[in-house]
């Protein structure tokens, strides 16, 4: 525990372990996770199906319940936050990309992406530049009054990296960002998200089956025997 308020983490989160109740059963996912990026690092974490990948994302993301251990974000520990602050702090300084894109239907892409602007309190008017740019950034300049039902998949996924980056949190959460992208596009979208984490203090850590990009990472871990590991 002593560094665990050391504020050039983007994340420490230490001892993680989560169960599930499987009828009479607890069910182990994994134990013993430990992981710190520092500000402006990016890590890769691979595994098989099943592994516990997107379990770990929502529980660093505080969006889902642990059994034991701690996360901090930005020195910050959210294990000692009400839900209301926790749901601040997310908003705030958490970018999430998720495995199926969560975008919201009745609006349109550039309205996706102005909303954690919007929820943060920002005019409409310079959320909806601040937006744009995001989404020009992925590529997207020609899609910005398309819903997500006239977005192609990968479209889809473009928005929501650019919905993720847009109020610069210090933390991304990607679960297979680009796992639906062919490999030109994917290429540029790793290129602008690559971009952006040598640029900004913004910390990534990202969940890929895609070896390639795990290798353009600072450091790659992988979730196997119910546990986080350091690859060398
Ligand atoms: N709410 C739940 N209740 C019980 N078990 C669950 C629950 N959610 C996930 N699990 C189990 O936890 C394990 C890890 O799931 P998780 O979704 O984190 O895997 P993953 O590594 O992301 O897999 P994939 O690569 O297929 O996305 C799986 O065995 C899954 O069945
Ligand atoms: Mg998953």
């Amino acid at each position: 525990m002593s560094n665990f308020n050391a504020n050039n983490l983007a994340l420490d989160a230490q001892g993680l372990r989560k169960t599930y109740e499987s009828g009479p059963q607890q069910v182990t996912v994994w134990q013993d996770v430990n992981l710190q990026v520092a500000a402006g690092e990016s890590i890769a974490i691979v595994g098989a199906s099943g592994s516990g990948k997107t379990t770990l994302l929502n529980v660093l993301g505080g969006l889902d319940e642990m059994d034991d251990g701690q996360v901090a974000i930005a020195g910050q520990s959210i294990t000692d936050l009400s839900e209301k602050e926790r749901t601040r702090l997310r908003n705030e300084q958490i970018g999430f990309v998720y495995q199926f894109h969560h975008l919201l239907p009745e609006f349109s892409a550039l309205e996706n992406v102005m909303m954690p602007l919007l929820l943060g309190g920002m005019k409409r008017k310079l959320a909806a530049q601040q937006a744009e740019s995001s989404l020009v950034q992925m590529g997207l300049s020609h899609r910005l009054s398309h819903k997500p039902a006239e977005l192609s998949g990968g479209e889809r996924q473009r928005t929501a990296i650019a919905r993720a980056l847009v109020n610069k949190p210090r933390l991304v959460l990607m679960d297979e960002p680009t796992g639906n992208l062919d490999q030109q596009t994917a290429q540029q979208v790793e290129n602008a998200m690559l971009d952006l984490a040598n640029a900004s203090d913004t910390a990534f850590v990202m969940v890929t089956h895609d070896v390639e990009l795990a290798k353009r990472m600072k450091r790659r871990y992988l979730l196997t025997d119910q546990t986080l590991q350091l690859m060398v």
